[in-house]
């Protein structure tokens, strides 16, 4: 393990990152950043590529879009190293690698393959790349041996298979290759897993999410039509600010939450106060990030990208050379 160095990544499935990204992953990183971590940050651009290899082309525009997401989210690129995974070639060699010693049965046991399943429709539909997702996840994690793993909730079984085929692969080759690193999960479980505009999870698919690139007046609209406790019909009626969207975006970006819950729940305050108290919060919080964003161009990301990728595969084909040394292949 390398004491002081972090690695994770996003998929490039969607140009914008939303707020449960920022809140599960990026807000972590920038703080581990910030403590002096070695970080790579990785765009995930194969992983995209699983569910949406008809759009590979979008994906590729894509890559640009998450990269300044991450900076405008306090990512520093004299300090990170910020990389599309595609461009680092050791992922997919590695990949292939694990495969091989992976066993089928805990990769038809991860919770999110069936899902991704499912989303997927018809079986003719759903690629091989599909099962084997968490296998190129290791390989991502793996060839840095970082510390630890900055992410949200949902991705805590392709963590723990990581390790697994770590320590599987130490096993097989006899030599201790492979450091067991951390899950760095967010101890707030609604941090962990931020709900969305409708209180299921936050995510691209459900149409709920709050972009960190949206305009104020977008998040303003999107904010007034979220869902807040049913029951809640007069101003006087008690809320339930555990089960209200809106009182979790409060609770996450207005200083005086604890008092607007107090109100909410004593039947003080009307959804349409909270509303506005909340976009007027989650706009100033957003606002340095949404500056940052609009001051970036292509030209500067895409330079970003590439010194991030030469940084990235200093380490990771040092990494390999081991592998292959261990697997007596050198
Ligand atoms: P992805 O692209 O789905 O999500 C990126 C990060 O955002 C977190 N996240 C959330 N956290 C809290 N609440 C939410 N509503 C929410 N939605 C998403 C995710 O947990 C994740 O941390 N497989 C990964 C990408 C990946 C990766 C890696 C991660 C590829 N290689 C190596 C870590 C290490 C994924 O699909 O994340």
């Amino acid at each position: 393990m390398t004491a002081r160095r972090i690695l994770s990544g996003m998929r490039s499935t969607n140009p914008r990152l939303h707020i449960g990204n920022y809140e599960g992953a990026l807000r972590n990183w920038v703080e581990l950043q910030n403590e002096g971590y070695e970080m790579f940050c990785m765009v995930a651009d194969y992983h995209a590529l699983t569910t949406m290899y008809e759009d590979a082309k979008e994906i590729a525009k894509n890559n640009l879009e998450v990269a300044k997401d991450f900076v405008a989210g306090g990512i520093d690129p004299e300090k990170a190293a910020i990389f599309i995974q595609s461009h680092v070639p050791e992922h997919a060699e590695l990949h292939l690698l694990f495969s091989m010693i992976t066993p089928l049965g805990w990769l038809e046991r991860v919770p999110t393959y069936k899902e991704k399943q499912d989303d997927m429709g018809t079986a003719e539909r759903e690629p091989y790349g599909l099962l084997g997702y968490p296998v190129l996840q290791t390989a991502d994690i793996l060839l840095y041996k970082p510390y630890g793993v900055p992410v949200g909730r949902d991705q805590a079984p392709h963590l723990e298979i990581g390790n697994d085929i770590g320590q599987r692969f130490n096993r097989l080759y006899g030599q201790d290759v492979f450091p067991v690193f951390k899950y760095m999960i967010p101890q707030d479980e609604n941090r962990a897993k931020l709900p969305g505009l409708d209180m299921r999870k936050m995510s691209k698919s459900y149409d709920n999410c709050i972009y960190l690139s949206d305009t104020e007046d977008e998040t303003a609209k999107k904010i007034k039509s979220a869902y807040t406790t049913p029951s809640k019909i007069k101003m006087t009626d008690p809320g339930i600010p555990e089960g209200c969207a809106v009182c979790q975006y409060l609770k996450l970006y207005s200083p005086n939450w604890e008092a607007q819950w107090q109100e909410d729940r004593d039947g003080l305050r009307g959804c349409s106060a909270n509303k506005k108290e909340c976009t007027e919060a989650v706009n100033e919080y957003l606002r340095p990030i949404r500056q940052r964003r609009a001051e970036l161009d292509d030209a500067t990301i895409t330079e970003i990208l590439r010194d991030g990728a030469e940084r990235a595969r200093a380490v990771a084909s040092a990494t390999l050379a081991e592998v292959k040394a261990a697997m007596g292949w050198n």
